[in-house]
């Protein structure tokens, strides 16, 4: 009796994990979860009004969402290097900002570890919101605008440079990505066409090892093999833990509305996807830190090349792109 199960069993398990996208893949747990905070919804309206208010920088000119438009998530699209405020230009690509409520650290070479405390980055830099926490909270106190958000949040009209943080943070744990063409496949709403599917095999072969679903990063800090770039100078993770073997790492990317976010990498060197894939294909610079699945480069014919794009293009997510509570607050 037994030996005609062992069969079944093993075909079973089989189709289980068969490769053919219509397996879903979980969701890791988050690192950052507010939601059971008994006043939530009214710090994420109130860090929302705040992403949105050009009184965080000096000269009320620059706020958050000038360099992270949502309609292009989150990033900043017309501009290689970030432009903050004073017209000065910055020394890296503002990211996208999606499903930040994984991640374990922030900025391209992961400076920030903890959510609360990515707000302050900006506010302080000379070249983006040239302002201080102190003076940002003597604005917002003063303004008057502020008092009855605070004391819904917070229980207290004054703000704090504690809880505007908090506040900030707890909105940025709202941009979730989830509700893309790929996440629908994940769910067994649709099923995805003959070419998807093919790009999908690709991307599962090539790419997913950094760019792991269903996240679309693994989180690491990795090097692609760019060329250093002479005026930047950027060695990435390595100015942050002073380990050689860091040089030239930078956190892996989301890929989820990637066909929005451009222009790409670190540097915004890449104005499209084409050049990313010819980079993959023929512009990897081999080093001691280029990651030793890159060392050969990513061989792919012009079919499979469209068959990939394809693909990407399933991981854009128009609602999270004109979800209204995540855009600019009306009154
Ligand atoms: C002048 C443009 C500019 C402004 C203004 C700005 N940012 Fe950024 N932001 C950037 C750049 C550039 C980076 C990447 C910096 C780095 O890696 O060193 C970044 C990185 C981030 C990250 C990390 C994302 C990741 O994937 O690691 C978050 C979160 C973020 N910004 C939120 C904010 C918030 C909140 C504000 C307002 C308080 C803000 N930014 C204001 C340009 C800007
Ligand atoms: C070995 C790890 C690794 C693999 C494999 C890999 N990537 Fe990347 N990818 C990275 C890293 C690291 C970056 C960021 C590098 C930087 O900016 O310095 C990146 C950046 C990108 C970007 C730019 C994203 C942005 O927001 O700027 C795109 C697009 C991209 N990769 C697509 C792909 C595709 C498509 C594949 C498969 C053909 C692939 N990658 C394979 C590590 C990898």
């Amino acid at each position: 009796m037994k030996r005609i199960w062992i069969p079944i069993l093993i075909v079973a398990l089989l189709s289980a994990f068969r490769d053919d996208g219509n397996f879903f893949r979980p969701w890791p747990e988050k690192v950052y979860d507010f939601s059971n905070e008994l006043q939530f919804k009214e710090r994420v309206a109130l860090g929302r009004v705040l992403f949105y208010d050009p009184i965080l920088s000096a000269d009320s000119t620059i706020s958050c969402a000038s360099c992270h438009l949502q309609y292009t998530a989150f990033a900043h699209v017309d501009h290689a290097l970030s432009h903050g405020i004073h017209d000065s230009v910055g020394t890296r690509n503002a990211p996208a900002l999606i499903n930040l409520a994984w991640h374990s650290h922030f900025m391209w070479d992961g400076a920030i570890h903890h959510l609360d405390m990515q707000a302050l980055a900006p506010i302080s830099h000379p070249g983006e919101m040239g302002s201080s926490i102190q003076d940002v909270i003597m604005r917002i106190n003063r303004s008057g605008k502020y008092t009855a958000l605070f004391l819904q949040a917070f229980g207290d009209e004054k703000a704090t440079g504690e809880t505007m943080l908090k506040s900030i943070s707890r909105f940025l744990s709202t941009l979730n990505s989830n509700q893309s063409r790929y996440d629908s496949v994940m769910r067994h709403e649709t099923v995805f066409s003959p070419q998807e599917k093919r790009g999908y095999s690709l991307f599962r072969k090539h790419c997913n090892a950094c760019h792991t679903e269903p996240l679309f990063t693994n989180y690491q800090f990795v090097d692609n093999g760019l060329p250093i770039d002479a005026k930047l100078h950027d060695y990435g993770r390595y100015a942050i833990t002073h380990n050689p073997d860091d040089s030239l790492r930078f956190k892996v990317p989301t890929l989820r509305n990637i066909t929005y976010s451009y222009p790409y990498m670190h540097d915004g060197r890449f104005e499209n996807l084409s050049e990313v894939l010819a980079h993959y294909d023929h512009g990897i610079v081999i080093r001691n830190s280029t990651h030793a699945k890159l060392k050969r480069g990513i061989k792919l014919t012009s079919a499979q090349r469209v068959d990939l794009m394809a693909f990407l293009l399933t991981l854009n997510d128009k609602h999270f792109l004109f979800q209204p509570e995540l855009g600019f607050p009306m009154k």
